[in-house]
């Protein structure tokens, strides 16, 4: 591991999980895992917007992990998502605004900058280098967590593709479905890493698109900032049972 600041993009040699052999700019994620350690059951009853972060990097491997669960392929013959898509048509885009010291790879760190993922490579391409979380946190209205999380996601999208298919329904419905999916995937993959995250909706369009480099045709919707939670929320069988109890007892309304 290098020391924050050496930056993973110039060192190392190309190889899976660091630069592509053909562009200079392409990170290479490792293959997703497919079998985890935690249940979908306990994930769903630990996820929480998590808005406190340790001041820790996140492994590239973390980011390859979360950027599969939001927008990768788990299928390969159409290239289905691992989220759900109205016509399979994908209109989100993803893109990873990494902080200086935030992603960390065996090959050392990975450089600050904006990337965007390509799912069908699952790879990562640098946009904009620089580290660009206080931008982003003013265009977020100044939320802390956009601030000091390692690493923000944003998710953009491109509502012509959808609409073109299923006119003002898929504008104004089907796109933002998509993005819920989305949304949810990456909640519940961090939180099975021992990652926090919470979906931003609050920010500046305009600011985000700027600070990002987001081009025309897109939408940014989400902001997830995301860093290791100092504590994962946890509830037990019991006080849920005790919940429903006491919910029960009252009189059913109408
Ligand atoms: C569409 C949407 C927009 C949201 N925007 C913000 C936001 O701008 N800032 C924030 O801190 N949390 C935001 N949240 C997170 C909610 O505050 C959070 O989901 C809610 O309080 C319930 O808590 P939980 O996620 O821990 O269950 C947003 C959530 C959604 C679904």
């Amino acid at each position: 591991m290098g020391a924050a600041g050496a930056s993973f993009l110039t060192s190392g040699r190309p190889r899976a999980g660091g630069r592509a052999g053909g562009a200079a700019s392409e990170i290479l994620l490792p293959i997703p895992n497919l079998v985890g350690s935690m249940s979908v059951e306990e994930a769903l009853s630990r996820r929480r917007s998590v808005r406190e972060y340790l001041r820790s990097p996140i492994a590239l491997s973390e980011l390859s992990q979360i950027l599969w669960a939001a927008y990768g392929v788990s299928e390969v013959r159409w290239g289905l998502r691992t989220a759900p898509s109205a016509g399979a048509i994908y209109p989100l885009k993803v893109y990873a605004a990494v902080g200086e010291g935030g992603v960390v790879g065996e090959g050392g760190w990975l450089e600050a900058g904006v990337y965007r993922y390509l799912p069908r490579r699952h790879s990562i391409v640098l946009l904009r280098r620089g580290d660009v979380r206080r931008g982003l946190y003013e265009a977020a209205l100044r939320q802390d967590w956009v601030l000091n999380a390692p690493v923000s996601l944003v998710v953009a999208a491109v509502y012509e593709k959808t609409a073109r298919v299923y006119g003002e329904r898929g504008r104004i419905r089907y796109v933002h479905m998509d993005l819920g999916h989305l949304g949810q995937n990456v909640y519940l993959q961090a939180t099975a890493l021992g990652l926090g995250t919470v979906a931003v909706g609050a920010f500046d369009d305009d600011g985000v698109r700027e600070v990002l480099g987001i081009p025309e045709g897109e939408t940014p919707l989400y902001i997830m900032p995301v860093g290791r939670a100092a504590d994962l929320h946890r509830i037990s069988r019991e006080e849920l049972a005790e919940y429903y109890s006491r919910n029960r007892s009252a009189p059913l309304a109408p």
